[in-house]
């Protein structure tokens, strides 16, 4: 599949198998998040690989978004590694970054023909709080991933419904 293919056909799982999902492809979806772009090549990202059944009933009981999945990418922002910008005081690249970390590895998945969602419907000082996590280190994103069950079609039927790239993009 080349690279427009692959956008296209990518949809979020949320219908996932027990199916686990195996070590070489874990290693290269943490791969693409290795070689994502970050601000200054700082790479703040922080993945916590979440698989046991402790990790999984925490997550489950935190957020009702894991839809089944076998395990799930924690992603997180090293806030004490991001970049911080001169001229707007306050900005840090964490999130940004980790977005990209996270892009990189929902397609990488779907290139492996792993199922993936991209989840954010969790409180962030809960979930720090439940894994412990010291202050610097900031939850971004979850990552659900492993086998769709065979039923799994796209969630939304408006899925693949898109703006006219004319209505988003504008020539100043
Ligand atoms: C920042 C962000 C937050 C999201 N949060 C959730 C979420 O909490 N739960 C969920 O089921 N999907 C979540 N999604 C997935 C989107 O709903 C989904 O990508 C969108 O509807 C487009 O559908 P598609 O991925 O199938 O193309 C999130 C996606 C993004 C980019």
């Amino acid at each position: 599949m080349d690279f427009m293919e692959l956008a296209a056909d990518r949809y979020s799982v949320r219908s996932f198998s027990d199916r686990p999902v195996e070590q070489e492809k874990i290693d290269k979806i943490l791969k693409a998040a290795q070689l994502a772009p970050t601000a200054v090549n700082f790479q703040p990202q922080m993945i916590y690989i979440l698989k046991s059944e402790e990790a999984m009933a925490k997550i489950n009981r935190l957020c009702r978004c894991i839809y089944g999945a076998p395990m799930v990418f924690l992603v997180c922002s090293d806030e004490s590694r991001t970049w911080k910008s001169q001229t707007e005081r306050g900005y840090s690249s964490g999130e940004m970054d980790c977005s990209i970390v996270c892009t990189h590895m929902m397609l990488e998945a779907w290139e492996q023909g792993i199922g993936s969602v991209w989840v954010r419907l969790f409180d962030v000082k809960e979930v720090a709080k439940a894994f412990g996590f010291p202050s610097n280190i900031k939850p971004v994103c979850l990552l659900p991933v492993g086998y769709a069950t065979e039923d799994c079609v796209p969630y939304v039927p408006w899925h693949d419904v898109y703006r006219p790239i004319e209505d988003f993009v504008e020539e100043l």
